[in-house]
């Protein structure tokens, strides 16, 4: 169980070897010119989906590249051979990211595997396509530093962004800043262990760009602390979930993820939704990031939002690292 804390409290460092290592993996793959692909596909799901979800929080509005994150067992019609197509599975034997990958192969869409070996590695490897490896070992959402390191080395150069080296000065500044992850985390952990308590189930809401750590929140709970918890974006909850908060049903607890580019519309939203909580005896709390960069900010609420999940998770007197439901369904569909 202190391996799960382990993980999350070590992520700046994993994330540091990762860049220097991904980096010189990436350099010695023939790839296409970067210059011929109009954007990149990211397909992963997960534990191998979140890393493709802060790719996009981080570049999305400064690359005039797409991003498209993609989390079906099918590729849009639209998806063509000027895309380059990173698929992402931590075990490699995700039946969902497999198929993406031979659609992908049978269509002409270049494409690079990331994982640390099983079915996918041994698929590219026979073609002799590109594939990155991961260490074995980590659970996939422990992974996360690999996994961001290893998308961010292979897409940097089509998205005409040195994500990389955003990165390394994330981990600087991060790292004059860390102090209180671990209390904040801490003692968000213990609000919302009462609430659940309460029967509250968490409910996570975020926007752009700091949707990763948002919905990082919602699957760390799921999976750490093996309870319900769910995610909202907004502006959009507000035209409909909103709807909910008088109603009869008083079933959820409040986190609001925000980051330090909060804009002005935003801040007027969840002040209105406060007022809301307020008048209706809602419990809700704000986890703020740490940083003055946006990656940085990203990095620190991610890793608030995973200590949470564990120390919930050791607070409700559950293992944060198994997750046999998720074994038990691969199983079933093997
Ligand atoms: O965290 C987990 O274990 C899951 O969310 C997995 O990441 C998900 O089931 C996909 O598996 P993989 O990452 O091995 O492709």
């Amino acid at each position: 169980s202190s391996g799960m804390l382990l993980h999350a409290l070590s992520m700046p460092k994993y994330l540091s070897e990762s860049i220097v290592r991904y980096k010189e993996d990436v350099s010695k793959l023939t790839l296409p010119d970067p210059s011929t692909f109009d954007g990149v596909v990211i397909s992963g799901m997960g534990g191998s989906f979140i890393s493709g979800l802060f790719l996009q929080d981080l570049a999305s509005d400064r690359s005039s590249k797409a991003i498209i994150l993609n989390r079906d067992v099918r590729l849009p019609r639209f998806i063509d051979e000027k895309k380059l197509l990173v698929a992402v599975s931590y075990s490699g034997n995700t039946e969902e990211t497999l198929r993406i990958y031979l659609e992908g192969l049978r269509r002409n869409i270049p494409v690079v595997a990331v994982t640390s070996g099983g079915e996918l590695a041994a698929v590219s490897e026979k073609l002799g396509k590109p594939v990155i490896r991961l260490p074995p070992g980590i659970p996939p959402r422990a992974a996360f530093p690999h996994l961001t390191a290893a998308i961010a080395a292979l897409t940097s150069s089509v998205l005409g962004l040195d994500l990389l080296g955003e990165l390394r000065r994330a981990i600087d500044e991060l790292a004059k800043r860390e102090d209180s992850v671990l209390s904040d985390g801490l003692a968000l952990s213990r609000l919302l262990f009462s609430d659940v308590q309460n029967n509250l189930t968490p409910l996570i809401y975020g926007y752009s760009p700091y949707l990763s750590p948002a919905y990082r929140f919602k699957t760390q709970i799921n999976e750490n602390s093996k309870i319900h918890a769910f995610f909202g974006e907004l502006p959009e909850v507000n035209h409909n979930e909103i709807m909910g908060w008088n109603g009869v049903l008083k079933s959820f607890t409040v986190v609001f993820v925000r980051g330090r580019e909060e804009p002005k519309y935003m801040e007027a939203r969840i002040e209105f939704l406060e007022n809301l909580f307020d008048k209706n005896n809602i419990r809700f709390y704000n986890l703020h990031g740490n940083c003055e960069k946006r990656a940085c900010e990203l990095l620190s609420l991610i890793m608030k939002a995973d200590v949470v999940s564990i120390a919930l998770a050791l607070l409700l007197g559950v293992d944060p690292t198994p997750v046999d439901t998720i074994t038990q369904l691969k199983k079933f569909l093997d």
